[in-house]
């Protein structure tokens, strides 16, 4: 049997399983329950964050409501068509396939001509006894100010069976005389917290075992974007037999080993430059970038910091209970002024890395004071004090 993607088999079919989107999904849900359901409506956010799986759902609400277990219902639903003609309308909307819901990619389909089509196509009344012809124009940024200009009337005052769902990640390149003819809805990118709760709903239904450390990272990576997340774990799935591992992502995507940075940071905690210089050529010998490798420590220090200022518990960071407590473990043998100074260090080095002849050497030289950061400041110390005292210059 054809594989599906993780991404398309476990896509949301109701508002109350998407995601995130909470804010999105109760206005809607009043709008349809209270009979006033806008005409056009423009759902904009980052990619993968449920545009195109809310527009639909709004789609199955309007022409199929009594599909959905527990969803909204219009106060006029007992004059819809019988449940398994719903039924049939409702599985055709989700899998994108309905007559009465035209899916439309704006960025094919950007020309003056097909928005005229879209028009006169418009005024025809919805086949099979549906309420409503809903067109979903995806990537409606891509339009041709032609194109734009040819919708605004339609958009502004459309046939009362028509109902418009524009959906864009660029909503800034949305001309202002469409977007004040819609109602804006501002889709937002995912906390990684959610992200690692569905993947791991995910994970258990396809009956694959998963460290959690490998879970929250991949969550992670995907930066708000429950789809991204969801094709990187399809991405590990097939690159190794489960259970899937931090280790084997790290693989994957030639990230730093988490664990030798770790080492890194303890050397440095135990001024141990030696060592500290060891880990890290170790950890460039695995092909991580020297400015990655930056990242990657000031990244770490940051995590030891906010442990070490708000506690274990600080929802300022987002990661598993056992990374938690090794990073309370690891952040007390640092005070918080250091940290200061390690971040601050590492910021610095990152910007003179790209413009530096010798960028190794450099950062050799940095991991060194690093791990020797109380002698190198007792050493400053004394330096100033040697220092004579300037002279105020009157003028
Ligand atoms: N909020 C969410 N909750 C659960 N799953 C989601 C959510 N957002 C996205 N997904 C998953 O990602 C897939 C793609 O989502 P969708 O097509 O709705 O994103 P989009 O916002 O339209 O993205 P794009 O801007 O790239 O078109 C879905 O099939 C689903 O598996
Ligand atoms: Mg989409």
């Amino acid at each position: 049997m054809a594989y599906t993607v993780l991404a398309r088999k476990y896509r949301s079919t109701s508002f109350d399983n998407l995601v995130g989107q909470e804010a999105v999904s109760r206005t809607l849900t009043h709008a349809i329950t209270s009979a006033r359901v806008h005409h056009a409506y423009l759902f904009t956010g980052t990619r993968g964050v449920g545009k195109t799986s809310m527009a639909r759902i709004l789609a199955r609400a309007l022409n199929a409501p009594d599909t959905i277990e527990n969803g909204p219902k219009p106060p006029d639903h007992d004059r819809y068509p019988p449940l398994d003609v719903q039924q049939r309308m409702a599985e055709a909307i989700m899998r994108g396939e309905d007559l009465n819901v035209i899916e439309i990619d704006g960025a094919s389909n950007n020309r003056v001509e097909e928005a005229r089509q879209l028009i006169q196509n418009a005024g025809l009344a919805p086949t099979d006894n549906a309420r409503y012809k809903i067109y979903i124009i995806d990537e409606v940024h891509m339009l041709s100010t032609a194109a734009f200009n040819a919708l605004l009337k339609t958009l502004e005052e459309p046939p009362a069976h028509v109902k418009f769902i524009l959906c864009t990640t660029e909503s800034h390149k949305v001309p202002a005389t469409i977007q004040s003819r819609c109602q804006r809805f501002d889709f937002r990118s995912i906390p990684p917290s959610r992200i690692v709760k569905h993947l791991d709903f995910v994970l258990e239904q396809e009956g694959i075992e998963a460290q959690k450390d490998v879970v929250w990272q991949v969550a992670q990576i995907a930066n708000g974007s429950m789809r991204d997340a969801l094709s990187l774990l399809d991405r590990l799935i097939a690159a190794a037999p489960p259970p899937l591992t931090l280790s084997g992502l790290e693989d994957l995507l030639g990230l730093p080993p988490r664990q030798r940075v770790v080492k890194v940071v303890e050397a440095i905690n135990g001024c141990d430059a030696a060592t500290v210089l060891q880990e890290a050529g170790g950890l460039m010998e695995t092909g991580i970038g020297l400015e990655q490798l930056v990242e990657v420590l000031i990244d770490r220090f940051r995590t030891l910091m906010l442990v070490r200022i708000c506690g274990d518990k600080t929802d300022l960071l987002e990661m598993s209970d056992e990374e938690r407590s090794a990073a309370a473990e690891q952040a007390r043998g640092f005070d918080p002024a250091s940290l200061v100074y390690l971040i601050t260090l590492g910021e610095s080095l990152l910007r003179n890395l790209r413009f530096s002849s010798q960028p190794r050497a450099l950062l050799e030289a940095c991991l060194v004071r690093m791990a020797l950061a109380d002698k190198m400041a007792s050493v400053d110390a004394v330096l100033q004090d040697a220092t004579p005292a300037k002279k105020k210059v009157s003028p």
